[in-house]
């Protein structure tokens, strides 16, 4: 009769345990000010491109993903600190970045590139900048690039909202930001106002960023973003935002 009870013990607890297994959460945290990449909708849900493509990843390895709203310079100390386990956020593979941080294989190339307003008639390209105001979302390739430029007034705002802002209004002569995310905002109501000038500047790889020690889910993730790769379902992914 003990031996009875024993066994079904034992079977509960491995059922539950596996179905414990099945339950693995992925803590994402992303800067929804990025589309078409990261943003949010009207009920305040995160969609984009990489938000599909990390759920899509996240699903093929066997994790609920759950995503949250972090600063974008907040997102690798909360990696760090392990507050979350991935940062899905446009992030570009930098030698700085991967010294604290693991990157997944790269899901994106993108690069950087000078948005003005569609009357200025002074600024062509980056060599123009000199001495002028640049805004820019601060912790960004972008920050680093407008710091570059001699004599320039940089001002970082959290969000890329507000430095599209500040351009729009005037108080910004350019932003410098990603070339995907300004080529989707030229098509925007209030990106109509503006313009981009000059070549895209710097090639930049996307990343998913992860916690160093974390190598059992930095290798089930790439497998994913591989599998996702080969069957297709990043191809579909990839069309639905980019066509
Ligand atoms: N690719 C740039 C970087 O890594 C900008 C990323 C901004 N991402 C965001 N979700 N706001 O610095």
């Amino acid at each position: 009769m003990k031996k009875i009870f024993a066994l079904i013990f034992t079977l509960v607890m491995a059922i539950s345990a596996t179905s414990f297994a099945a339950e693995k959460v992925l803590r994402v945290a992303t800067e929804p000010t990025f589309a078409p990449f990261e943003f949010t909708d009207e009920n305040g849900g995160f969609v984009g491109f990489a938000m599909e493509l990390i759920r899509a990843m996240g699903k093929e390895a066997g994790y609920k993903v759950e995503i949250q709203h972090i600063g974008f310079d907040g997102l690798i100390p909360a990696l760090q600190s392990n507050i979350i386990d991935c940062a899905a956020s446009g992030m570009t593979i930098t030698e700085a970045r991967s010294k604290v941080v693991t990157f997944s294989s790269p899901y994106y190339t993108a690069g950087l590139l000078v948005l003005v307003n569609a009357d200025n008639k002074d600024i062509k390209g980056y060599a123009d900048l000199n001495g002028k105001k640049i805004a820019c979302q601060i912790g960004t390739t972008g920050e680093n690039k407008s710091r570059q430029v001699p004599g320039a007034k940089v001002t970082a705002f959290n969000t890329n909202v507000e430095a599209c802002m500040e351009l729009v209004r005037g108080s910004a002569d350019a932003v410098i930001n990603d070339a995907p995310v300004v080529a989707f905002y030229l098509k925007t109501p209030a990106g109509k106002k503006c313009k981009a000038v000059g070549d895209v500047l710097e090639a930049e790889e996307y990343g998913f960023a992860f916690n160093k020690n974390n190598v059992k889910l930095i290798k089930d993730m790439n497998k994913a973003l591989a599998t996702l790769k080969k069957n297709g379902e990043y191809d579909k992914i990839y069309a639905k935002w980019f066509n």
